[in-house]
């Protein structure tokens, strides 16, 4: 039986997790749900070693996956709510009870149904408590059903939330504005740190480099860190009263620290990938052994898993590559989980 999957990727990279995705299912067959980002997935290779595979060696642009077991005809009125009530009624053998089930709707761009996407979860998440004794969620699911509509059909496939390597909806993972909130940028650390499984806490002190206006560094104060922060231009003027933050304001390239130094380095610098590896490269003595840095890769000329290799190799053997994840709040880049050799 033929396995299918929807994919989806940031914005213009679907071509990329398409190849990452070949390379575990030669003879894989896409078909677009929205140019450049979402994507039907048809291989012949059965949908538990896929998942498997996609969660052992996780692609980097592949932000979040779903099964999809069953189509179901709809014609974008209300009557679909009635169909996919009875549809769900009748499903026998599928749940736990007490199981914590999250629904997660997603539309095709421009589908114009009666019904929102939130209103399809309203009507399935009552019949999921009454006849399937369920518990209905949003965070923290034991298992997720995951629907997308396009015009003519619903897409309906259940898994846990690490099958489909997120448990945002479409990972498209949402934080909330904070008051006081410096950069938009701080987003990607806080999703690094969950992708990652980090716990910025466990570290003690942290560099900072591209640091400016200070979205970043100011996590890691919240966090509890102290932190030197390297960049020529001006940190937020809230940051700069904390006795925790040194703010070097100079070029990445004319400070020196003492070795060891730290034990976590990020960098953030919106650079050419071989400027920015030298910089980082020439700090590194200042990183513990052990020690960890994240680093935002930005991709310049298409070429992102060349970017990649040689951005690791330019590291010189000091920097062991964890993980490489496109997150959802990488515009055009990556992220880089690594540990000091
Ligand atoms: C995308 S911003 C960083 C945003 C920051 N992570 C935040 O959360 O607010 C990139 C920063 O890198 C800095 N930068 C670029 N080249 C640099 C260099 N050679 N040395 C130090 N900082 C540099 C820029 O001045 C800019 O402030």
């Amino acid at each position: 039986m033929t396995t299918r999957m929807i994919g989806t990727t940031n914005h213009g990279f679907a071509q990329y997790a398409q190849e990452e995705i070949r390379r575990k299912a030669p003879g894989v067959k896409f078909q677009v749900l929205e140019p450049g980002e979402v994507f039907l997935i048809h291989t012949e290779v059965p949908l538990e070693e896929m998942q498997r595979s996609l969660q052992e060696d996780e692609p980097i642009f592949l932000r979040h996956v779903q099964p999809v077991t069953q189509e179901l005809s709809i014609t974008r009125t209300r009557a679909d709510l009635d169909m996919l009530i009875n549809f769900v009624q009748d499903l026998t053998g599928v749940f736990t009870p007490g199981e914590r089930v999250a629904v997660q709707v997603r539309k095709a761009p421009g589908v114009k149904c009666e019904y929102t996407p939130y209103g399809v979860k309203e009507a399935i998440d009552p019949i999921l408590a009454q006849t399937h004794e369920v518990e209905p969620v949003i965070q923290k699911p034991d298992r997720i059903i995951s629907i997308y509509l396009t015009a003519e059909l619903l897409y309906w496939g259940i898994s846990k939330p690490e099958e489909n390597l997120s448990d945002w909806s479409g990972g498209a993972v949402r934080y909330k504005q904070e008051e006081g909130q410096i950069s938009r940028a701080v987003f990607k650390l806080l999703e690094a740190e969950e992708r990652f499984g980090l716990d910025l806490a466990s570290f003690e002190r942290a560099l900072d480099i591209g640091a400016a206006p200070g979205g970043w560094s100011s996590l890691l104060l919240k966090r509890g860190l102290q932190v030197t922060a390297v960049d020529p231009g001006e940190m937020h003027a809230d940051l700069l009263s904390n006795p925790n933050l040194k703010h070097l304001k100079n070029n990445a390239g004319d400070v020196r620290f003492e070795e060891d130094a730290f034990d976590l380095l990020v960098c953030d610098m919106s650079w050419s990938p071989k400027q920015m590896s030298k910089l980082v490269f020439d700090l590194l003595d200042a990183l513990q052994v052990g020690g960890t840095a994240i680093i935002t890769v930005k991709l310049m000329h298409g070429k992102a898993f060349q970017a990649i290799k040689e951005t690791v190799a330019a590291f010189g053997g000091q920097l062991e590559l964890l993980k490489a994840k496109q997150l959802f709040h990488n515009r055009d880049e990556l992220t880089l989980y690594l540990l000091k050799q």
